[in-house]
């Protein structure tokens, strides 16, 4: 957009518009996205994302609107926390003991002062949980799949995607240089298509349930054709492990192909409810990481008290399957729900349950009136799903009740009705 130039202060525009400036400072593209911000959207519903939330993210919580700045009790389907472990009496014990013992940071890279005994811990335990050779810990899921491929890939290499993979894969591979191409989501043709006339060294990338589908990659026919090609294969199962699997392993446990997938990514911030990242493999890739992977060696270990607490959370995941039990059994009676009312899901399978809404201006409003009616729901937009692909995703817990599921359900199912989307 133009310097200066007048921001309609209708809704027409959304973040693509502001990618550009045609002035020489850089700063100036400051401008016209604050006259759209402040001018238009803040009112009519971006002011939705980042609010703040004074609870622990458990299926009741309390909101601040940032229009009103009054604060309101709310049911939630918004977080990740699929099995409750955040506020888990043991982990946060774990937690509370960690910063007692260690303080607040780990003060160090982990390759220089920052690795503590329980770093390792963590990392032997995972390896053993994962049933690999070695894991490896990073601060964050998205620094994992950005350190983990920029690592691994080099100009002339081949990175063939899933369409629908995380901002995090595709951050990593455009760092790496290497060549890189998208198969249409979950279709082994098309995945077939994109690996003719790769040559050299090739890694397919998908992930278990894809996080804003609410779908499983068809890792069977996937892997196949990938192997098929010499690739290697890589799942991040940032929102299937601890969901996934008779052991809670992820996707490629309840495929069974576990051993047929090289490189094995998953995140500590969704079903143990903490933070952090992990790859798990060979020893060799251990090994090579631990000097490539820049987003580790450059920046400071996972700090002490999380860690405690992501140890803790993963002996409790692995210890209690019942937990997730019960998240099926409310993913079930969710889903239940919605398709008795004739709720768009598109083709969820998962804890993860978009409602389809298909309608990028609409939604910013059908938020705000579900906040409103006390459903806390994010509307997920351009640019994490397509234009036009926009829906609000539902994150079930193990910690909802089917009481709260059905109120929630309610509130869902009405307002939609009375927006005319159902
Ligand atoms: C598939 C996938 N990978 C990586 C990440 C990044 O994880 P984190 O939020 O733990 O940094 C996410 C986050 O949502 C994700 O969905």
């Amino acid at each position: 957009m133009a310097q200066g130039a007048a921001v309609r202060a209708d809704h027409d525009y959304d973040y693509s518009n502001f990618y550009y400036s045609s002035s020489d400072d850089l700063f100036a593209i400051f401008g016209p996205y604050d006259d759209w911000w402040y001018g238009s959207a803040r009112n009519n519903g971006y002011y939705l994302f980042s609010q703040p939330m004074s609870t622990k993210p458990g299926p009741e919580i309390n909101l601040e609107d940032q229009l009103t700045h009054e604060h309101r009790d709310m049911l939630n389907l918004a977080s990740y926390n699929y099995l409750g472990l955040s506020y888990h009496p043991e982990v946060v014990a774990a937690a509370k003991s960690a910063l007692d013992h260690y303080g607040l940071g780990a003060a160090g890279s982990p390759i220089l002062s920052g690795t503590m005994d329980l770093h390792m811990t963590l990392e032997k335990e995972l390896a053993a949980f994962k049933k690999k050779p070695a894991a490896m810990v990073f601060a964050t899921g998205y620094s994992t799949n950005v350190g983990l491929l920029s690592a691994l890939l080099r100009p002339g290499d081949w990175a063939i995607m899933d369409q629908n993979v995380h901002a995090s894969i595709v951050d990593g591979v455009i760092m790496s240089k290497a060549n890189a191409r998208f198969f249409r989501h979950n279709q082994p043709g098309d995945l077939e298509k994109k690996l003719k006339g790769t040559t050299g060294k090739k890694l397919v990338i998908v992930e278990g349930v894809y996080s804003m589908d609410g779908d499983t990659a068809r890792l069977p026919e996937l892997v196949a054709i990938a192997k098929a090609a010499g690739a290697r294969v890589m799942i991040d199962e940032a929102h299937s492990t601890f969901v996934y699997g008779d052991n809670g392993r992820g996707v490629a446990e309840s495929f069974e192909m576990e051993d047929q997938i090289d490189i094995h990514v998953g995140t500590f911030s969704k079903a143990l409810g903490g933070q952090g990242g992990y790859v798990a493999g060979s020893q060799g890739l251990y090994n090579y990481l631990m000097g490539f992977a820049r987003s580790r060696v450059f920046s400071c270990a996972l700090a002490p008290a999380v860690t405690a607490g992501v140890l803790a959370a993963l002996r409790v995941a692995a210890r209690e399957p019942e937990l997730r039990t019960t998240l099926w059994n409310n993913v079930a009676h969710f889903r239940k729900l919605m398709s008795d009312a004739g709720v768009d899901v598109g083709e969820s399978t998962s804890q993860i349950i978009p409602i389809m809404i298909r309608n990028d201006r609409k939604i910013l409003g059908i938020a705000q009136k579900l906040q409103r009616a006390g459903l806390y729901l994010q509307p997920i937009i351009f640019p994490a799903v397509a234009k036009h692909r926009s829906r609000f995703r539902v994150s079930i817990s193990a910690t909802h009740t089917p009481e709260q599921l059905n109120r929630a359900a309610g509130i869902l199912v009405e307002t939609l009705r009375s927006e005319g989307i159902l």
